[in-house]
């Protein structure tokens, strides 16, 4: 889409040089639309650019890119035959518009014991159903960065839905993953195995932990923020291109800078709080009650929603 002006390549941008223009694309920032949709501040933090340069090359790449214009309509053709993963739970699939959106990234963050795990496992499930009955026919990769996962849930889950506990277990490739390239790697090299296989759900259980943990203080933040931006991006991009949903779960810090409310705020920065498309937050309430807030959605309201984890799985 990238034309006029001579500007086709990312050296051909201003304030970008050669080793820059190497490093980028490292990044996953490989064409020019992806500079043009980037803020200036994002190509600081995460490719050491000087502002002035990043603030040129941004604007540049804007003004060469073209663009295809779509009715609204059409974008709401669109987005309405986009596939939803029913959640199990009528007030939280309200919540999300119908369940959880194909084409995107849904995040759950939250404190230990929160369900965000249980809830990965209950979509793993479910978006083996057929699109009629809630799933999107479809099978589940899952990246298990905790060694969390737990076939005999899966197994409950399963028959409480009145699928073949078998079947649904056939229906998840699981990949334990114990570094970071392990992880980014699952994630690189899954094009063969989501068309092969009709994976339409993928999730990372967390995202985070391994970044955290491999990478440790100020130091480090830029190489793990650089590595972790490539990352999101692939997810993305499968995403969109397979029409999948991509669910991953995130751990919690507090926010020191909240003085007000509630200081829970998810780890990984602007990063993933971009990527993001919806964001919830989950915590427990009493016994097997959960909140699940919205916080961050393009086109549907903040609310709340209380489900139950039962040994069936997720419920209201
Ligand atoms: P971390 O990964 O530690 O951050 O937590 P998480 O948010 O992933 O928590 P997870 O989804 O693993 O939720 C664990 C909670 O789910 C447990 O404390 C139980 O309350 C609940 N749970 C797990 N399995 C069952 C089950 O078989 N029956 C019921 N009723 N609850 C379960
Ligand atoms: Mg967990």
């Amino acid at each position: 889409m990238a034309k006029e002006k001579g500007v086709k390549e990312l050296e051909d941008l201003p304030g970008v040089g050669p080793t820059t223009a190497e490093k980028l694309k490292q990044l996953g920032y490989d064409n020019i639309e992806k500079i043009a949709t980037a803020s200036p501040h994002e190509l600081v933090e995460v490719a050491g650019m000087k502002l002035e340069a990043a603030k040129q090359a941004v604007d540049a790449a804007k003004q060469a890119t073209t663009l295809e214009y779509k009715t609204a309509s059409e974008v709401n053709d669109k987005r309405m035959a986009l596939g939803k993963i029913k959640t199990g739970a009528k007030s939280l699939d309200d919540l999300l518009g119908g369940g959880v959106e194909a084409n995107a990234i849904t995040e759950a963050y939250g404190k230990f014991a929160s369900g965000k795990t249980q809830f990965g496992f209950q979509l793993s499930v479910n978006v083996q159903k057929p699109v009629e009955s809630g799933g999107l026919g479809g099978k589940t990769l899952f990246i298990d960065t905790e060694g969390t996962f737990r076939p005999d849930r899966i197994e409950q889950m399963a028959k409480a839905e009145g699928l073949d506990p078998k079947h649904a277990l056939e229906g998840i490739l699981v990949v334990r993953a114990t570094t970071t390239d392990q992880q980014i790697l699952a994630v690189e090299r899954a094009d063969k195995l989501v068309r092969e296989e009709n994976i339409k759900l993928i999730v990372v259980d967390s995202l985070m932990s391994l970044f955290r943990s491999e990478f440790i203080g100020r130091g480090a933040l830029n190489e793990r923020q650089g590595k972790l931006n490539m990352h999101i991006h692939k997810l993305q991009k499968l995403a969109d291109t397979f029409d999948l949903a991509v669910y991953i779960t995130n751990q919690v810090m507090d926010n020191p800078a909240i003085l007000f409310g509630d200081p829970t705020t998810p780890v990984g920065g602007n990063i993933v709080a971009h990527a993001a498309t919806t964001r919830l937050y989950m915590r427990k309430s009493k016994e097997d009650k959960r909140i699940v807030r919205l916080v961050d959605s393009p086109n549907l309201p903040e609310g709340e929603a209380v489900i139950k984890i039962t040994p069936e799985g997720i419920s209201d």
